[in-house]
């Protein structure tokens, strides 16, 4: 199998900053939602929280060394906003807002590039107290904010990226309730999905005060493919399907690129949820079509899905047998590849990025300073074919960076999934690159190189 990928293709790791950071009220900082909620009781897997994490606040430099000695060019992290606004708007906390700014010079003197998430679901408590994503209001804050981070690292920072998946902070924070603000009501989705497209969309415009033209949009997406072929079950399955796509893939992306909601979730809904959506749908796109340079895209793994009366959207998602992640999540490397066709063509050609690949799988320890993961380096190197297949298929792909640089706080699983190049000592903070740091050092010394067959 040949795999190419064009000489300036971006290789970049990822991180964020509640998942890494720890001291999330140092000098200065108002707490965020995510630290409040993983100090409530029950909320996170063994009771785990962000107060040390990899305690990449106190070792950043050590971080950025580490990202260098693995050959990439990027790095993907993010902004803890209410180390920036403590209250989420007003004053800036210079304190805070120097922590980025010694983050990003130590990235520059290394010649890594440095890529901003805006905001990776770390919102200022003050702000989810006002009724955070419920509240047309919040957009505007983002506004300001991106503003001041724009304005703050000018020049340093040439790409930038408003939101990191809108989808889960609407899903997983108000419909599944696992995601502060650990909400459960279908009925609130859309107003939700409203203001966080909303918020991109004014984002964007902030940050083109000065004709910069560097911004994006990352979402998730989950390729749902039907469970049936058969012809008694292929309707049913097909229409499953293309409700369990409007809800999850085309929410994020139709509004923006084509000016579409997935109006079919009208009806899939009914009810109050039924008439929720319909409201918002009835709201014009034309704010929310604010041309964007560049989509990053998630790619984790896929859906097979079948009609289901009862089940979420009367659909439920059929195991394969195939293998899993410890997240649970079948390894189906082509379902990159069809993702990213699908984006090209969903979206007219825009550059796209994959800003976030990668698996949790429980490793074995740490043996005199090596830690074989074999299967984390099967999953790179297959999802590495994938995205090399969808080049070759003509896909405008600029670049991929691995989830994640080091173990990290996996939201509502805590500390037990692990989705390191890097492993991290949960007690000593010792940093040791497991062999897929290897093989990725590898993939970017060579371009993509090493993983022909
Ligand atoms: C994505 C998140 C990222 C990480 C991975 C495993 O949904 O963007 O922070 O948790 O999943």
């Amino acid at each position: 199998m040949s795999t190419r990928f064009p000489s300036d293709f971006t290789w970049g790791v990822a991180t964020s900053a509640y998942q890494i950071e720890g001291s999330p009220l140092a000098d200065g900082a108002g707490p965020s939602n995510w630290h409040r909620f993983a100090h409530e009781p029950g909320r996170i897997l063994n009771g785990d929280h962000g107060d040390l994490a990899c305690d990449h606040y106190h070792r950043f430099k050590d971080d950025v060394a580490l990202i260098k000695r693995l050959g990439v060019d990027a790095y993907r992290f993010s902004f803890n906003w209410a180390r920036i606004q403590p209250e989420g708007r007003g004053k800036v906390n210079a304190r805070g807002l120097d922590f980025y700014k010694r983050l990003v010079d130590a990235l520059l003197a290394q010649g890594i590039q440095p890529f901003a998430t805006l905001h990776h679901w770390d919102l200022p408590a003050a702000l989810e107290d006002a009724g955070g994503w419920l509240n047309r209001d919040t957009a505007l804050r983002f506004a300001d904010f991106t503003e001041i981070m724009v304005g703050a690292l000018d020049g340093q920072v040439q790409d930038w990226c408003t939101l990191n998946e809108p989808w889960v902070i609407m899903h997983e924070g108000h419909v599944a309730g696992a995601h502060p603000p650990g909400l459960r009501n279908l009925a609130l989705a859309p107003t939700v999905a409203h203001n966080l497209l909303r918020a991109h969309a004014e984002g964007v415009r902030a940050y083109r005060a000065n004709g910069r033209h560097r911004i994006g949009l990352v979402v998730n997406i989950e390729p749902k493919y039907a469970a049936s072929d058969d012809a008694r079950n292929h309707a049913m399955d097909h229409a499953a399907r293309i409700r369990a796509e409007g809800y999850m893939n085309r929410l994020f992306v139709d509004p923006v690129f084509r000016g579409e909601w997935p109006e079919e979730l009208i009806e899939a809904m009914g009810g109050p949820e039924g008439e929720a959506w319909r409201e918002v749908l009835s709201e014009s796109t034309a704010p929310l079509r604010e041309p964007i340079d560049w989509l990053g895209v998630n790619y984790y793994s896929r859906a097979v899905v079948r009609h289901r009366a009862g089940g979420f959207l009367d659909t439920e998602t059929v195991r394969q047998p195939n293998p899993h992640t410890a997240m649970g999540w079948e390894v189906y490397p082509p379902g990159l590849t069809d993702t990213l066709v699908w984006l090209h063509e969903r979206t007219g050609g825009i550059p796209l990025y994959v800003t976030e690949n990668g698996a949790a799988f429980d490793d074995p320890p740490v043996v005199e300073g090596r830690l074989h993961d074999q299967p984390r380096m099967d999953y790179l190197r297959t999802h590495l074919q994938a995205a090399s297949n969808a080049i070759e298929r003509g896909v405008n792909l600029r670049g991929y960076f691995a989830w994640s640089l080091l173990d990290n706080f996996e939201w509502s699983f805590g500390y037990s999934r692990r989705f390191g190049l890097v492993h991290v000592d949960p007690a000593t903070q010792t940093r040791t690159p497991k062999d897929s740091a290897r093989l990725f050092a590898e993939v970017v010394a060579t371009n993509g190189e090493c993983l022909e067959d």
